[in-house]
């Protein structure tokens, strides 16, 4: 059993969680003092996987947990992690952390949010990310003031962290040393004001804004869960095929096994494309529709991010359940037209030479599906496409120079390239919810024969001792000292990193 300390383990040369003020320092640093000359041509704020909850709602399966390491349970794991109610406060404060960096120009820099903003598909949940996102009022709380949750003394045999001091053992503090934290809880379901993101910021969907645990349809039966005031608390009595109930039978998870009353909150009702797109449009903050078409289900988009650089953003989450990607038919004919719109020159797909008429842009594609997820087999049955085509797709258009996307809660790099060493980077950003709670800052800077991408970590700007701040910056420290704590860490700290592409033909 190890002593509860702030965690420090790889980290970026001069940025690790230890000293995350320097982030100011590095992103302030024109591009040619690490090595890179040319001139900027736009800068994208990459953040993903808030998984902002509902953290009493009904319709979250917590007690999964109690399997982890059973491969039968592994896709419906993890269902709580014991910073998750104060991801709101984390968000907030990653949020100020941008608005304090040094602004380059008007019309140059943007956010992009790659999807699972929420965790549960509830419209109580979408609505308090878009007050943390647009500026306004936020409160976690849902039902009545009480403690109908899983962080309750006594709920649910210890599985979960107690922070209250009066509270008895639980698992965190048995195994992981977890502290008490008197007031931790009462300050986090208190209203708190987010002063929204400063620049424009874009919305891309993801598996949890549509399904229930990010995995379950979300049928009239969860809805009436949600909304409902009975919530299980341990496991199913049986359960041989844990994942095909929650994509077929989803209701035998919420239903079937210990159940406590708690209260009621019709807040909580599941979300739709549709809610998405119209919560989007009254949201505050610029573009208004943050980047989808008003009065629509189609969450798919294109918009200009600079005066050289366009941002595609797919709609790669399956309604119909399982945690994977896929594009719906019509969405990859609509991919297409787009990419032909910004290109003077592709390959069609025999891989001839296509003079086209459309104009010359930097793409930037954006996706909350990593390629190698976008796997969706029940999508791909009905003609959806996946990861091939994509990759084949986005390679086939020489302007395209990234394609972003988060879901693993893991920092990746990836260099798809074309014969002729032309190509994309693929770039995974970890999640706000899990350590490392990092985002990315890419520079796009155009030089002489090349494109540089510039990649600066992204911490959030608080202190790493909780002691040494107060309000919403204490909450979201202590939220980075538990997910740096939790006993699943997948992803390791981010480093600088700059990543050349040679230009293209039109830019020489
Ligand atoms: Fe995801």
């Amino acid at each position: 059993m190890g002593r509860f300390e702030v965690v420090i383990e790889g980290g970026s040369p001069g940025n690790t969680v230890s000293s995350t003020r320097n982030f100011h320092r590095l992103i302030r640093l024109p591009a040619r003092e690490i090595g890179v000359e040319g001139r900027l041509v736009g800068r994208i704020f990459h953040l993903s996987d808030s998984q902002l909850a509902d953290c009493k709602s009904p319709a979250r399966y917590e007690w999964v947990n109690q399997f982890a390491g059973d491969p039968a349970w592994s896709e419906l794991i993890p269902g709580y992690r014991p910073q998750e109610f104060l991801v709101a406060a984390a968000l907030t404060a990653m949020i100020r952390t941008i608005n304090e960096t040094e602004r380059v120009r008007e019309g140059f820099e943007v956010a992009v949010f790659t999807g699972d903003a929420i965790d549960n598909a509830q419209v109580n949940e979408f609505s308090n990310f878009l007050a943390v996102f647009g500026g306004g009022s936020v409160c976690i709380e849902s039902g009545d003031r009480d403690r109908s949750y899983v962080y309750a003394d006594g709920f649910a045999d210890g599985l979960f962290w107690h922070p209250d001091p009066g509270a008895g053992s639980d698992i965190y503090k048995r195994e992981f040393s977890f502290p008490s934290v008197e007031g931790l809880l009462e300050q986090a379901f208190d209203a708190f004001v987010s002063e929204g993101i400063s620049i424009p910021w874009y919305f891309v969907n993801g598996n949890h804004e549509l399904l229930v645990q990010g995995v379950s349809p979300a049928m009239a039966e969860l809805d009436a869960i949600a909304k409902g005031s009975l919530k299980q608390v341990g496991p199913p009595k049986s359960m041989e095929d844990p994942l095909g109930s929650a994509l077929d039978r989803p209701a035998e998870l919420f239903t079937s096994g210990t159940a406590r009353e708690v209260s009621l909150d019709a807040r909580r009702r599941l979300i739709g494309r549709r809610d998405i797109a119209d919560a989007l449009w009254s949201a505050p903050g610029v573009p208004q529709g943050h980047g989808v078409s008003q009065g629509s289900e189609i969450l798919y988009y294109e918009a200009a991010l600079s005066e050289e650089v366009v941002l595609v953003a797919l709609d790669t989450a399956y309604a119909s359940g399982a945690a994977s990607g896929a594009i719906a038919p019509e969405q990859a004919r609509w991919l297409v037209r787009v990419l032909e719109s910004y290109s003077t020159a592709h390959w069609d797909e025999a891989g001839e030479p296509v003079a086209g008429t459309g104009i010359d842009r930097l793409i930037v594609v954006s996706g909350h599906h990593p390629l190698h997820t976008m796997n969706n087999q029940r999508a791909l049955a009905e003609e959806y496409l996946g990861q091939d085509w994509l990759a084949r797709t986005l390679l086939r258009f020489p302007n395209v120079i990234l394609y972003l996307n988060g879901h693993t809660h893991q920092h990746q790099v990836k260099l798809l390239r074309r014969g002729d060493g032309s190509g994309f980077y693929e770039l995974t950003t970890g999640s706000i919810m899990d350590w490392p709670n990092q985002g990315r800052a890419i520079d796009i800077v155009r030089s002489k024969g090349q494109l540089s991408l510039v990649c600066n970590p992204l911490d959030i700007d608080v202190p790493t001792d909780p002691d040494n701040s107060d309000g919403i910056q204490r909450l979201a420290a202590w939220h980075r000292l538990l997910a740096a704590n939790a006993p699943v860490k997948l992803a390791q700290p981010m480093v600088r990193q700059v990543l050349n592409l040679p230009l293209p033909r039109w830019l020489i």
